[in-house]
């Protein structure tokens, strides 16, 4: 890493994190998009994410709650209808370029369930084409953790984040800030208690490789998940119950000196998943790190279903992206009526 780079790495955080914005994910990968788009009757061709991405790209002052876009490599090439490329059109409106760089998931050892992420072959050459030819200044590295019998195993757990930190000395020396993202899924009938026990094992894992590797820690924005229960636990916890574990073990196991925190929504509904980070704000207002929002569908989620029914619509499509934009800058400062 240039040693002098720490103060430019933390002025990207700062801006990025900046009250009361966050950064919107649109950067599904063509798989998980042509997903989505199957599950509504959406045709799964490029052009239809084209198009969908430039509504995205292009609602009107969305600027005021977002401060990052974070993009895929499909996406960020692309142009609007008129011919600008949407990196241009973000450059515009003074909102960060992120790209995301690991190149997708495959299984652990000889496990049918545990995932490790891959992306590092050639990192180093992508990024200066993201950084140079379009701009970018902050990157996205995905890890899955699944809960379950006897998972996540530790071997997995430190793959992931020998490999997280990695990455993100890669990135730094590229003058680049990374977002570092291991989540733990949804998927499951598991109780809070064990995605807290979870949560907290990996990120003591991660920030051990962190250190390990040399990763200046200011430069670097975790996304986490929230500790919550399964999404087929017979017990879901109220609102108060997520924001405290969530952020105890936020507070007991991530250094004080990362730059900042954000959350991913990871199946949560829109309302759901603001509601949660409006409780974290209000509940626990001095923290040592920003807390924000980088959510992908608790943002998209009922602007995809109004763009399957009636495309056309473009006006409708970007005004429900921003009522949820708005939710969750609202969100993140606390002040989201509930
Ligand atoms: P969700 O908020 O939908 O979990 O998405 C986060 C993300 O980073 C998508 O790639």
């Amino acid at each position: 890493m240039t040693p002098n780079n720490h103060d430019h790495l933390r002025a990207i955080v700062t801006s990025l994190l900046e009250q009361p914005k966050g950064i919107f994910a649109i950067d599904e990968s063509i798989e998980s998009c042509n997903k989505r788009f199957a599950l509504l009757g959406i045709p799964e061709t490029v052009e239809k994410r084209r198009d969908y991405r430039e509504l995205l790209v292009t609602v009107p002052e969305i600027e005021q709650y977002v401060s990052g876009y974070i993009m895929h490599d499909e996406t960020i090439r692309q142009s609007t209808t008129d011919g600008w490329r949407f990196a241009d059109v973000l450059h515009d409106k003074g909102i960060h370029i992120g790209i995301k760089v690991d190149t997708g998931l495959m299984p652990f050892a000889d496990s049918s369930i545990e995932q490790i992420t891959n992306g590092l072959d050639g990192l180093g050459d992508r990024l200066i084409e993201y950084r140079d030819v379009f701009g970018a200044s902050f990157t996205k590295w995905r890890a899955l953790i699944h809960i379950g019998e006897n998972i996540p195993t530790d071997a997995c757990l430190l793959e992931n984040a020998n490999r997280l930190a990695q990455y993100a000395k890669i990135v730094q020396e590229h003058d680049m800030v990374p977002i570092i993202e291991p989540e733990v899924l949804m998927t499951g009938n598991h109780t809070i208690q064990q995605c807290y026990d979870v949560t907290a094992r990996n990120l003591k894992i991660l920030m051990t490789a962190l250190h390990e590797h040399g990763v200046y820690l200011g430069g670097v924005i975790l996304k986490t998940s929230m500790v919550i229960d399964g999404s087929e636990c017979s017990v879901q916890s109220d609102i108060d119950t997520v924001a405290h574990m969530t952020m105890k073990c936020l507070q007991e196991y991530v250094s004080p000196d990362i730059g900042g925190i954000v959350f991913l929504s990871g199946g949560q509904d829109t309302n759901e998943s603001a509601q949660h980070l409006n409780r974290m704000s209000q509940l626990y207002p001095n923290l040592s790190w920003e807390l924000t929002f980088s959510y992908g569908r608790g943002i998209q989620d009922s602007a995809l279903h109004h763009f399957a029914k009636y495309p056309e619509d473009r006006a409708g499509i970007q005004d429900l992206v921003m009522v949820w934009a708005r939710a969750d800058s609202l969100a993140s400062i606390g002040k989201l009526p509930e």
